[in-house]
């Protein structure tokens, strides 16, 4: 790994980890304060945005000048080419912080030329840290990741997720009804970023949503992906599936499942 990468790689997680032990130890106090977003269910808390301000102090101070895109402030347009270009999620997993569900994270990305080239997602619960430099493999804890070794559609434990609109919902859960047929099980934990996670980590053999934002899959995606997963991220078109959708599975069986989720009406719900 060259030394801007590793620098890069060393930032993201520090500041991710940082993020996360400040929404871990704030949160008794910060799920009081809440609003909703796009619809009632789509909530942020104060620990949404102040973990998104701490991200972006502490790039200011580590990496000056450098752009950043966040889901609470937003931002990140003016990046020039070649440039990096940061990209957080101070919280993915809201609702499950909100809860005290554990499966939540702070995903911190650095992008170069619409590219994730190293990326941390750090869960404060438990505090894993998952991480990848493009080229260089993914790791959980420093212990490199793989993806599953799974070759059957049938026995596959397949994730996926909702968006916050309640007709969305509606025909997202119909598709998924006629694929849940097709597969070993379905899983919906809640964060898109620690489920792109457990497909690197083999807990899982695919993950699928479709509607999520850059921030939600900026390091997850790339965590997959250098795990072995084939990734389709969104923005693609001319295969079938539209412009919205992102999937991450094992290669054994990322054919099989393609063609199930077209089958299903999953292409673009
Ligand atoms: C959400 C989570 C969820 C996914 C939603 C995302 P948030 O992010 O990743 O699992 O299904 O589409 O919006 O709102 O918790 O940051
Ligand atoms: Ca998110
Ligand atoms: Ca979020």
């Amino acid at each position: 790994m060259h030394v801007g990468q590793r620098e890069l790689l060393a930032v993201a997680v520090r500041v991710a980890g940082e993020a996360a032990e400040l929404a871990r130890t704030t949160r008794e106090k910060a799920i009081l304060d809440v609003d909703t977003k796009s619809s009632e269910t789509d909530v942020v808390t104060e620990g949404d945005r102040a973990s998104e301000r701490l991200v972006r102090q502490r790039l200011a101070e580590l990496r000056p000048g450098e752009p950043v895109l966040g889901e609470e402030e937003g931002g990140g347009s003016a990046v020039e080419p070649g440039g990096v270009c940061w990209v957080v999620d101070p919280i993915d997993g809201t609702v499950n912080y909100l809860y005290g569900y554990p499966w939540y994270a702070v995903s911190l990305a650095a992008r170069v030329d619409g590219a994730s080239v190293a990326g941390a997602v750090v869960e404060p619960d438990s505090g894993r840290c998952w991480t990848a430099a493009r080229g260089h493999g993914a790791a959980l804890d420093g212990v490199p990741l793989r993806v599953s070794r799974t070759s059957r559609l049938d026995l596959a434990l397949v994730a996926t997720g909702f968006g916050y609109q309640a007709e969305r919902r509606r025909r997202q859960a119909a598709g998924v009804a006629k694929l849940v047929g097709r597969i070993r099980d379905i899983r919906r934990a809640g964060s898109a970023a620690l489920d792109l996670c457990a497909v690197a980590a083999g807990w899982i053999d695919g993950y699928f949503e479709n509607g999520l934002s850059t921030w939600d899959w900026a390091a997850g995606a790339l965590i997959a992906e250098e795990a072995g997963a084939q990734v389709r991220l969104p923005g693609r078109a001319g295969d079938g599936f539209g412009p919205d959708l992102l999937l991450a599975a094992a290669p054994g069986v990322a054919d099989e499942l393609r063609t199930a989720m077209i089958e299903s009406g999953l292409a673009e719900v």
